[in-house]
């Protein structure tokens, strides 16, 4: 079993019983339950995936888990080890489900999955979609689909994140290139968790993808490389292809982060005589900024914002980050510093002002909205480029 201090070190929220009945259920689609199958739970903790598979497919199949931190009394065979970094043997795996572990592998600081942090080179050298920051659920995915059998079939509850972010770039043109993938969005299911969540299933060796909501569904039958996964429908695809796309009217760039105001020397907890705030997104309306209010906790020279963005010296366009896929955009006439948010700098003349009204079209707002959900808490920098103006 995994104590209190174990769990959190490793990140373990256990699965709602109903998500297990419901994908165990839905696998029915495409596995035949009559022929002994080959079932693998990753991460398995307590092995809920593999008690469900045995209650609800019979008691014929092959059913074997892998952890960590394995369980004293188990009823199945659970292999003790880290799934990353471990070789099955007896071959290839029909059927592959659970809930991976999510988070990002990094300093005991800012993430809980420290534990793990000296065999990040490992992962690293050994998953070929590893990127960025990366998280763990897309390790396990990566893992997984190498795991199966053709025609095999994977089933994981893992964040929408995936879906959209850059980091994910090369999991999503892995898994294009090697099956189908139908993907059910089911949203905040974990109680007291900040994480929207999908329902992938994956079947090795199909094409396409299919997003739904149970309501609405997307289907690309040929997926490009690393492209998005999202809620379009014609009436957005052509709003799309009627505009310049953002990112290519603007270079979008990133403001100043918190370490590097730290690290500057520039700033003071305090105002001296001259001084202004550095604004945060917490100053930013649409249409209009509060100069005023410090919400940040420092204060410098307002001569000095360029010499961390020299972007910061001239007026410009700054778009909300952190406000959900809600647009929010107004005109620093100013030119102040800023922490975070999103700076545009026209590639060519352009009316600022105009720009900025239509931005904060609710219309816009609404079709982010459709398109991209909750799958992340932020709009990020692609999403922002492909608004059309
Ligand atoms: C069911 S999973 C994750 C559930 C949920 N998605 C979360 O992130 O909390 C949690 C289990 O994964 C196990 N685990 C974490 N990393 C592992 C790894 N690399 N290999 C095998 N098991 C792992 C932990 O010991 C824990 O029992």
């Amino acid at each position: 079993m995994v104590n209190t201090a174990q769990a959190r070190r490793l990140a373990h929220v256990p699965t709602p019983a109903w998500i297990v009945a419901r994908m165990v259920a839905a696998l029915a689609q495409w596995i035949d339950p009559q022929r002994p199958l080959r079932v693998l739970e990753p991460a398995c903790a307590d092995a809920p995936f593999l008690h469900a598979f045995r209650h609800r497919y019979g008691t014929h199949h092959l059913l074997e888990g892998v952890e960590l931190c394995p369980a004293h009394r188990a009823e199945f065979p659970i292999h003790d080890a880290d799934y990353l970094l471990w070789e099955p043997e007896g071959g290839e795996y029909d059927v592959i489900l659970g809930n991976p572990p999510y988070g990002i592998v990094g300093d005991a600081s800012h993430y809980p999955l420290f534990a793990l942090k000296e065999r990040k080179p490992l992962y690293k050298k050994r998953l070929r979609t590893w990127h960025g920051k990366y998280n763990l659920y897309g390790a396990f995915i990566e893992r997984s689909v190498e795991l199966l059998t053709q025609g095999g079939v994977l089933a994981f509850i893992v964040p929408a994140s995936w879906l959209v972010l850059d980091d994910f770039r090369k999991l999503r043109t892995y898994l294009f290139e090697r099956g189908s993938l139908r993907i059910e969005y089911v949203g905040r299911v974990f109680p007291r968790r900040n994480v929207s969540a999908v329902i992938l299933y994956f079947q090795r060796g199909q094409k396409g993808v299919w997003l739904t909501d149970g309501r609405t569904e997307t289907h690309y039958p040929e997926p490009l490389p690393e492209q998005m996964i999202r809620f379009e429908d014609e009436t957005i695809r052509a709003w799309e292809r009627s505009g310049t796309p953002l990112g290519e009217a603007f270079a979008i760039h990133f403001a100043a982060r918190s370490p590097e105001f730290r690290r500057s020397g520039l700033t003071r907890p305090f105002p001296q005589a001259g001084d202004v705030p550095v604004l945060t997104g917490r100053n930013l309306h649409a249409g209009r900024i509060d100069y005023e209010t410090c919400h940040s906790g420092w204060w410098m020279r307002h001569e000095d914002a360029p010499l961390l963005r020299p972007y910061y010296a001239t007026p410009h366009l700054v778009v909300a980050h952190t406000k959900g896929s809600r647009l929010v955009c107004a005109y620093d006439e100013r030119a102040y510093p800023w922490r975070e948010e999103f700076h545009l700098i026209p590639h060519f003349q352009q009316d600022a002002r105009r720009v900025e009204a239509y931005l904060n079209q609710p219309m816009v707002s609404q079709r982010l909205q459709a398109m991209y959900r909750d799958f992340v808490p932020h709009l990020t920098r692609t999403m922002l480029a492909r608004v059309p103006l």
